[in-house]
């Protein structure tokens, strides 16, 4: 009996028997040697089954078996520098557990509406596998860093009684016999959190029903919410960029491999270190301008103006200082400069747009009142809210990462949809 590994362990037991579970990637044969690519979710490994070395039905199934076949294989493993991985595995036995017959996904190319209705299998490929995977360590590298910087994980709740952003992209459902909202921030209660914990991150899914088809929007994202007490708007970019740092750093060190199978071009992302440019919202509309773009001031910025911009730099580029109007009502107004707001974005190189959201918040109690007013806000769901500005009020900031924006830029994708298993876009929700 050889031992159950996984490929992505196989440097291991050069010399050794084992038995791999997996899938058949591709066949070619030549003469009396067929060659199985096998993947086992962590890896690609290249068998060989030598028609004089085993059993005549041992060949058979290795003649029949078809891309996407179920199956188990042994052998000894061989080190080959030329083979996919570095290794090979020398076939005594397979074992089938289903020959599959029509897999819709073939080698040749398929268009993107297909390929969506098939996600449940095209997640199966190299590229998808690849982008996942750096996901999986964007995700991870998030957490690390946060909770190896005295940050405490406290998640926010998904079903909700009011909004946080927008009213208008709100969805709804029934909570009994009261409505709800599904949540577009966890950042309210982060607020409450801090002022139990100090510093503290809730990670979680995000709806907006976003009636927008770019490039960049999803209906459901998943974002990471730091918040912290005692922070201003500056500490908090400070922190934005260390923070930024460290994920494409870690992801550039551990997913190098899954980086090359999209193309990466790395030394993209080995710049990524501070400082990071710094501007103004006043100055990036001097910038826009001067590169032909008709924008007046207190516009907010799209993917445009957003592209436009980061053209100018190599590095993630910070935009402060948004007007009041751009941003959403816990927005602290500049003390010298009430019009515009202690708000920042971060907006990634190569045309990827904002990546990050935040600022630092109102924390006197009448200002917070007003603002809800203005935005037509209902007071009564914010009551607790504003305890938050009436027992021990702080100066804090904080802000929300799109997992799914930063993976696209990393991964360099034409599109986010390819960012998160089974995306949810305008008008499709299948599979
Ligand atoms: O800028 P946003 O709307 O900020 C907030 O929600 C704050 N309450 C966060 C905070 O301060 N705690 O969203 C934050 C980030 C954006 O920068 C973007 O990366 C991502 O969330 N995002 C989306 N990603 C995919 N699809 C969408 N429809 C997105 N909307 C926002
Ligand atoms: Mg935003």
């Amino acid at each position: 009996m050889g031992k159950n590994v996984y490929i992505e362990n196989i440097s291991k037991y050069i010399g050794k028997e084992v038995e791999i579970r997996g899938w058949l990637y591709n066949r070619r044969s030549s003469g009396s040697i067929i060659f199985l690519l096998i993947r086992d979710g962590t890896g690609i490994i290249q068998c060989i089954v030598s028609k004089n070395d085993v059993k005549p039905e041992i060949f058979k199934s290795a003649q029949n078996v078809t891309q996407e076949s179920s199956l188990i294989i042994k052998g000894k493993i061989r080190k080959e520098e030329r083979a996919i991985g570095g290794y090979e595995l020398f076939t005594n036995n397979i074992k089938i557990l289903q020959i599959v017959s029509d897999y819709p996904i073939t080698p040749k190319s398929h268009g993107v509406g297909f390929l969506m209705k098939n996600r449940h299998l095209w997640l199966r490929s190299k590229r998808q596998h690849a982008i996942l995977r750096i996901r999986a360590e964007v995700i991870k590298a998030s957490r690390d860093y946060l909770d190896n910087n005295g940050f405490i994980n406290i998640d926010a709740p998904i079903l909700t009684p009011a909004a946080c952003e927008s009213t208008s992209t709100l969805f709804e459902t029934k909570y009994f016999d009261q409505m709800a909202y599904l949540s577009q921030s966890g950042q309210l209660y982060n607020e409450a959190t801090i002022m139990s914990f100090g510093k503290v991150y809730c990670y979680g899914p995000t709806f907006r029903a976003e009636k927008s088809k770019t490039r960049r929007h999803l209906m459901e994202f998943w974002m990471i919410e730091p918040e912290m007490a005692y922070f201003d708007w500056e500490d908090n970019m400070k922190l934005q960029e260390d923070y930024v740092t460290y994920i494409v750093q870690t992801v550039l060190n551990k997913r190098k491999s899954e980086l090359h199978v999209l193309n990466r071009d790395l030394s993209k992302l080995e710049n990524i270190k501070p400082p990071f440019p710094k501007i103004s919202y006043d100055k990036a509309i001097d910038l826009l301008r001067k590169k032909g773009k008709d924008i007046g001031w207190g516009e907010d910025f799209g993917g445009d103006e957003e592209t436009i911009i980061s053209e100018s730099f190599d590095k993630p580029v910070f935009i402060h200082h948004y007007p009041m109007q751009c941003k959403a009502f816990y927005m602290k107004p500049d003390p010298e400069r009430p019009e515009v707001s202690l708000s920042n974005d971060l907006i990634a190189p190569e045309g990827y747009g904002e990546i990050i959201g935040g600022g630092q918040r109102v924390d006197d109690i009448k200002l917070l009142k007003k603002k809800i007013k203005e935005h037509n806000l209902p007071m009564d769901a914010f009551k607790w809210y504003l305890d938050l500005r009436k027992y021990g009020t702080v100066p804090h900031s904080g802000f929300g990462l799109g997992i799914e924006r930063i993976v696209a830029w990393m991964c360099k994708l034409k599109h986010i949809r390819e960012t998160i298993p089974f995306p949810r876009l305008l008008y499709r929700i299948y599979p």
